[in-house]
C-alpha cells in the first residue's frame, strides 16, 4: 500500500492553463508527487468537437497511466463537461476528480439565492455540464452560462490588468449580472488567472476558482481512501511536466500559471 501512496497523482489539461490546478495541488498538498499532462500541440480544445476531445482524452490518460498513477485530476473544464465519462471508464477504481463536479459544489454552497452565472469555453457552454451538476445537486438553481472565448488568447498574452481585456470582461459580464447571479463560477483554466480584474467588475460577486475547490476534493478523496503520501522523498515532492509540444514563450506563460519555476519539461508525442 506505502508503494501505491508514493506514486503520483496525474494532472492533465489540453495545454498550459491547467498548470493553475497543479500550484493549487502543490499548496494543499505539498508532500504529494505529481504529474502534468498539457497537450500543447493540439490546444485550444474550447473549440474543438466531443468526438475529438474524447480522442486526444484517451491518448492522454492512456499516457498517465502508464505513468503509474493513483489518482486522476481532469484540470481541463472542456475536456471535464465532454469526455469525464471515458476518463472514468479507463481510470477503474482509481479516484478520478474533475473541475466541474468540485467547481458545482462550491457554487451550491456558496449561493445565498440559488443563481449561478457559469463562465467557461464555447464546448463547455455548450455541453451544459455545469448546469447539469448543479441541478443534480440542487434542481431549484437557477443557472446562466456565458461563453467567453477571447479569455483565453487574452490571458496568454499576459492582459491581465489590461484595457481590453477590461472592456471584453465588461461585455460578457452584461448578460450574466442581468440575470441577478449573486455566484459566479470561473469554468476554465485560464480565467483564475483574471480573478482580479472581474472581481473589480463585479465587486458583490462571489468568484469559485474551480482549481482551489478541486485541490480540496482532491485531498478528500486521497485522504478518505488512505492514500495520501506519508513519506516524501527527501529533496521533497518530485514534479514532471510532460506536454506535446514546446512553443515559443511556453516557459514563461506556463510560470505564470504555475507561479513558480518550471523544470522538468519533457516532450511526448501521443498522435
Ligand atoms: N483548458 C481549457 C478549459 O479549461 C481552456 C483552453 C482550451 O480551450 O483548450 O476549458
Amino acid at each position: 500500500m506505502d508503494a501505491v501512496k508514493q506514486r503520483p497523482i496525474g494532472v492533465f489539461d489540453s495545454g498550459v492553463g491547467g498548470l493553475t490546478n497543479v500550484r493549487a495541488l502543490m499548496e494543499r498538498l505539498p508532500m504529494e508527487n505529481i504529474v502534468y499532462f498539457g497537450d500543447t500541440a493540439r490546444v485550444p480544445y474550447g473549440v474543438k468537437s466531443r468526438a475529438t476531445i474524447e480522442a486526444f482524452t484517451a491518448q492522454i490518460v492512456g499516457f498517465l497511466l502508464q505513468n503509474e498513477v493513483k489518482a486522476l485530476v481532469v484540470a481541463c473544464n472542456t475536456i471535464a463537461a465532454v469526455a469525464g465519462q471515458r476518463v472514468r471508464q479507463m481510470a477503474g477504481n482509481m479516484p478520478v476528480l474533475d473541475v466541474i463536479s468540485a467547481g458545482s459544489r462550491a457554487a451550491l454552497a456558496a449561493t445565498r439565492n440559488n443563481s449561478i452565472g457559469v463562465i467557461a469555453t464555447n464546448t463547455t457552454v455548450n455541453s451544459n455540464a455545469y448546469a447539469r451538476a448543479i441541478h443534480e445537486a440542487n434542481p431549484q438553481a437557477r443557472v446562466y452560462s456565458q461563453a467567453c472565448p477571447l479569455f483565453v488568447p487574452l490571458v496568454e498574452e499576459g492582459w491581465l490588468d489590461h484595457e481590453v481585456t477590461r472592456l471584453t470582461a465588461r461585455e460578457y459580464l452584461k448578460p450574466v449580472l442581468a440575470e441577478g447571479v449573486d455566484t459566479l463560477v470561473l469554468g476554465c483554466t485560464h480565467y483564475p488567472l483574471l480573478k482580479p480584474l472581474i472581481q473589480r467588475e463585479a465587486p458583490h460577486l462571489h468568484l469559485v476558482d474551480s482549481a482551489l475547490t478541486t485541490a480540496e476534493a482532491v485531498a478528500q478523496a486521497l485522504q478518505a481512501q488512505d492514500l495520501l503520501n506519508d513519506a516524501p522523498g527527501v529533496c521533497g515532492a518530485d514534479y514532471r511536466f510532460y506536454v506535446s509540444d514546446i512553443p515559443l514563450r511556453f516557459q514563461t506563460i506556463g510560470e505564470r500559471f504555475l507561479g513558480r519555476t518550471l523544470n522538468q519539461i519533457e516532450m511526448v508525442s501521443l498522435g
